[in-house]
């Protein structure tokens, strides 16, 4: 399975043949001015919550590839009233795609759409995925409810932030991992704004210390897990 990272918190899975990319934001990311937004490729976009570092790109990827939003029911009607015709609202819970089971799980954070409309709450996704079962938190702080993680699924890698400030740090994801019995953590959130500039030896030493590994992609790195 690869993931293909987009920056920030934006990345592309593909599983069962078939591509989930998450919270399209790369337009306003000056750190990913080289990726080509044209080139992504989707055949669903799964958005953790409403704020603009998630959703940027989000209509216009999803008018071109024509591929399905998967999102809280607020964000599809969002995305509806902006011409996006192909979207599947969710509220927390579990649905079959043709990918795999998911589950849509809480996030304690905010969401709020870019034009300032309430985008419902906000959340993360759990992918039964055919070959491999990952967990993508979105944005959050360190929370109780990742201990139910492990009653649903046996991870094999976990997309969690680390950048602090706005969600988790290292220190606080590493906890996380812990929590979803997760040894295997790829870092996002991170660098991409002031606040969540963070010392990338320091966060993977935090991890190795904890005998779990942080992998932070490099934008447009494809990494194979
Ligand atoms: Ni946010
Ligand atoms: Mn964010």
């Amino acid at each position: 399975m690869k993931l293909t990272f987009y920056g920030h918190a934006c990345f592309a899975i593909e599983t069962n043949g078939k591509k989930l990319l998450f919270d399209p934001f790369i337009t306003g990311n000056e750190l990913a001015k080289d990726v080509d937004i044209n080139k992504i490729a989707a055949d669903y976009i799964l958005v953790s919550h409403g704020h603009g570092d998630h959703v940027a790109d989000l209509v216009s990827i999803a008018k071109r590839t024509g591929a399905q939003v998967i999102a809280a029911f607020e964000i599809v009607e969002w995305v509806q009233k902006q011409g996006v015709t192909n979207a599947h609202p969710m509220n927390f819970g579990p649905y079959n795609f043709d990918f795999g089971k998911l589950h849509f799980l809480p996030a304690w954070h905010s969401s709020v759409m870019p034009d300032g409309v309430y985008g419902g709450n906000p959340g993360g996704f759990l992918v039964h995925g055919a070959e491999k079962k990952f967990y993508y938190s979105g944005d959050t702080c360190l929370m109780m409810d990742m201990q139910l993680i492990p009653r649903y699924a046996k991870l094999d890698f976990a997309i969690l932030p680390v950048g602090g400030n706005f969600t988790m740090d290292a220190d606080d994801a590493v906890i996380a991992a812990d929590f979803i019995k997760c040894d295997k953590i790829i870092g996002i959130h991170f660098d991409t704004f002031g606040y969540i500039k963070i010392d990338h030896q320091a966060a993977k030493d935090k991890f190795k210390a904890a005998g779990k590994e942080l992998i932070l992609p490099e934008i447009g790195q494809t990494i194979t897990l």
